[in-house]
């Protein structure tokens, strides 16, 4: 058990960048970073997860619980800015966390990172395949429904998608971002196109209630119940106040990806200016058109009616104009195109650091000759989403995406305030304001939203948790870096 707490020095982590079998290439700035933000960050949750939300959980007060999440993702994010200002190094909350807390709070960040970056890129990779199905079948193309559609055997589009983007990935960093430049064009595009064209069906009736009162559905019974509201003894209800809360936990999920920005850390050309602002940047714009988004699409129809698979679009044809909900379709699916692939370019560079540290098998963590690209781990990643998208629903997942994301969120927020205690020489291009309470509030408010996920989210997540800790003492602590330097 010695040892488990030994951290890794900063200068280490900066230092093992420099190896040339391990050096990554360095030429992103802050534009890019925070196109890159935009492109994982606007996604299934505001294409896909706004109106299941606002049907089941808040009513027109989704909006609220649009804000909510934004405030508790900026505390983080103010966090995350100083961290990856201060280690500039790939792994993002892994990393952080060996600098500051240990070896072994970093292994449970990174294997917890796994629920935030490849689950997460399976269940928008099934988004993907749901809005691209849908599209063909505009277009008279019908697919089998056992390889598309609600319930396939096999997803074959999600599955198709995720090696397509493997292969993108592998080519190198620069391409990809370019792509991403023009893919996000197009969402943000489509994005604005909702909220202006939008306005001019908006019938104030709809606001009314703008807040639901609270009562108990089927969607809030048994395992599916907010573990706040179970613990507290209170009969679960949706709507009301609580029900804010308890829809702001889940369209967390929109917001996700900020984080992501600072995994590029390595390939950014200025990172102690440039991370601060992509982070933050991207964080800002998503939270003006979430809020924008969220209150036409309420206004658009009484909620109760917003539908499941493609709530956006289906608001347009609902008022009778197809075609703006044709666009939103064909933007929806180049939109959740850049979140698969950051999400699974930052889970490959996260399971490289991992790798370079001795925590997994170090032969993973070779850079390719030619791409200057970690083709193994990006490759091993690819195989592994594409499996979980061809074979997981959508559904629930999500919200065990949330959780993975909201535990690694406290620990960065810890980090914060153990490094200025352990190393205040560091400089900071960009400081936290308010350390400690800052963190502090931060590590609370992610807290608050976790007790608000399903009783059910919470027992999955503690399985996952715990077969992390096994592989840690089976393997990693015996092979990591750390222990050979330091036997
Ligand atoms: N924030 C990303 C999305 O909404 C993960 O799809």
């Amino acid at each position: 058990m010695m040892g488990i707490f030994r951290t890794k020095s900063i200068e280490d982590s900066i230092r093992d960048t420099e190896e040339p079998d391990h050096r990554l290439r360095r030429n992103l700035n802050a534009l890019d970073l925070t196109v890159f933000g935009v492109g994982v960050i606007v996604g299934t949750g505001i294409f896909v997860l706004t109106g299941r939300v606002a049907r089941d959980l808040a009513g027109p007060a989704v909006a609220l619980s649009f804000v909510v999440a934004a405030v508790v993702c900026t505390l983080a994010a103010l966090c995350y800015a100083e961290f990856a200002s201060t280690i500039p190094v790939a792994g993002s909350a892994y990393t952080f966390s060996f600098a500051t807390i240990g070896e072994f709070p970093a292994w449970i960040i990174g294997w917890d990172l796994m629920l935030e970056m490849a689950l997460g890129a399976a269940v928008v990779a099934v988004g993907w395949s749901g809005y691209f199905t849908s599209l063909l079948s505009t277009a008279g193309v019908h697919l089998p429904d056992t390889i598309a559609g609600d319930n396939p055997i096999v997803n074959l589009p999600a599955v198709a998608i995720v090696l397509i983007l493997t292969v993108v990935l592998v080519l190198g960093i620069k391409l990809s971002s370019r792509v991403n430049l023009v893919v996000v064009t197009i969402k943000v595009a489509v994005v604005l196109l909702v909220i202006f064209a939008g306005l001019f069906f908006i019938e104030a009736a709809n606001y009314t209630p703008f807040i639901p009162p609270a009562r108990s559905t089927p969607e809030v019974e048994g395992l599916t119940a907010p573990l706040i509201q179970v613990l507290f003894g209170i009969t679960p209800v949706a709507y009301g106040v609580l029900g804010i809360f308890s829809a702001a936990a889940i369209v967390f999920f929109a917001y996700i990806g900020f984080d992501v920005v600072a995994t590029a850390a390595e390939e950014t050309r200025n990172p102690q200016r440039d991370l601060p602002r992509g982070i933050i940047g991207s964080l800002v714009i998503c939270t003006i058109l979430y809020v924008g988004v969220s209150l036409v699409v309420v206004g658009m129809e009484p909620y109760s009616r917003l539908s499941e698979a493609a709530p956006l679009a289906d608001a347009f044809r609902a008022v009778g104009q197809p075609w703006i909900a044709g666009l939103i379709s064909i933007g929806a699916i180049a939109g959740l195109t850049t979140v698969v692939m950051i999400l699974m370019l930052g889970q490959s560079r996260i399971l490289f650091a991992m790798s370079r540290d001795g925590l997994l098998p170090k032969g993973l963590a070779q850079v390719h000759p030619t791409f200057g690209t970690p083709a193994r781990t990006t490759v091993i990643i690819g195989a592994a989403t594409a499996v979980l998208a061809g074979l997981i629903p959508l559904s629930a997942l999500a919200e065990l995406v949330n959780i993975g994301t909201l535990f690694a969120f406290v620990v960065v927020s810890i980090g914060i305030v153990v490094l200025r205690r352990t190393r205040p020489d560091l400089p900071r291009a960009f400081r936290t304001p308010l350390v400690p309470v800052l963190p502090a509030l931060s590590v609370l408010a992610c807290l608050y939203l976790m007790l608000n996920l399903p009783v059910e989210t919470w027992l999955r997540f503690v399985v996952w948790m715990i077969i992390g800790v096994a592989i840690f003492f089976l393997y990693g602590h015996r092979h990591s870096r750390a222990a050979r330097d330091r036997p």
